[in-house]
């Protein structure tokens, strides 16, 4: 048998997402040479390792076999690269983060002061929704993930570093612009424009809403927290966001924040590692600079007024 690690680890890809195309964009492959890959791996192994049922593809006995084989391989190859690391230190480690796509809005400035810091480091960043980032955690494809509700099935070490507010916003001229504490039942009869299934937002929101017995009416979903800032802009609804994604609008008076009754919702950022995950030198820096310097370097991102913080906060998440 003549399998190369190249072939191994686009084995576990396939096998990891169940997808040759999913696959291929992990690994910036095309999909023909992913398919091309697997069946040199199947010559060499002699047997089958995936078969299609309808759109699916799903392991063979073979696969099954050599997927719980790659995985420990691939394990045992990522904890070696660890070691590497530590021993390159900070000089020139290479640090790998995944971020909540709410959490870009501020991530970049940190990672700006590190890297100036740390000249030989160097920083792969990967922005994507809670959903994938619980999937990054899982498969143990990053070192520190910055989000705002850490997952209670996957054992982490989670630690709060800064407030993460939620707020509703409208456009300036809407009627409720200029109201005094709304009622929230007031909020029924408005269209809301909501983030996509799988956004840590979305989740806290109807955790938020469910407490209060609130149901939306027809929420329109928009997959970016970009694209509810201009249709609330547009005059298409309302929108409910985190505070730290509305540093320019609210600078330029293109949205106010709506003063409603249980406003602000107040969430955290976390950083997370995988709990027992032996953090290379430069990841376990970052992420003490994290807890030690973020609230400071961070000042200047939009406060929540004195006047409207609550004093209870809402749900945790
Ligand atoms: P998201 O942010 O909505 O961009 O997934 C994560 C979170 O707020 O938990």
């Amino acid at each position: 048998m003549n399998i190369t690690f190249r072939q191994l680890s686009i084995f576990e890809a396939v096998a990891r997402l169940q997808s040759f195309t999913r696959a291929s964009e992990e690994l910036h492959l095309t999909q023909p040479a992913v398919s091309m890959q697997i069946k040199q791996l199947e010559q060499s192994v002699g047997l089958p390792l995936f078969e299609q049922l309808g759109k699916r593809i799903y392991l063979t006995e073979a696969g099954q076999e050599l997927y719980r084989y790659s995985r420990s391989i691939t394990d045992e190859l990522n904890e070696l690269d660890q070691v590497f690391e530590e021993m390159r230190g900070l000089q020139r480690g290479r640090l790998s983060v995944s971020v909540a796509s709410t959490a870009n809005y501020f991530v970049p400035r940190l990672l700006a002061t590190f890297c100036q810091r740390h000249q030989g480091v160097t920083v792969s960043i990967d922005v994507t929704n809670r959903k994938r980032l619980l999937q990054h955690l899982m498969d143990n494809q990053t070192d520190l993930v910055v989000m705002g509700q850490p997952p209670v099935d996957i054992d982490v070490v989670a630690e709060p570093f800064l407030q993460n507010p939620l707020v509703v916003i409208a456009p300036p001229g809407h009627p409720l612009a200029t109201a005094r504490h709304i009622p929230l039942a007031r909020l029924q009869g408005e269209t809301f424009l909501i983030r996509e299934q799988g956004s840590g937002t979305r989740s806290a929101m109807e955790r938020f809403f469910a407490k209060y017995g609130v149901t939306l009416s027809t929420p329109l979903e928009l997959s970016s927290n970009e694209a509810i800032k201009q249709g609330v802009q547009a005059g298409l609804g309302l929108g409910l966001l985190s505070l730290h994604t509305l540093e320019l609008e609210l600078a330029l008076d293109r949205v106010v924040v709506l003063d409603v009754e249980h406003f602000p919702i107040l969430r955290h950022w976390y950083i997370v590692h995988r709990e027992g995950k032996r953090l290379p030198a430069v990841a376990e820096a970052f992420r003490k600079f994290v807890l030690e310097e973020a609230r400071e370097l961070l000042t200047g991102l939009p406060q929540v007024a004195a006047a409207a913080t609550p004093a209870a906060s809402a749900p945790p998440g």
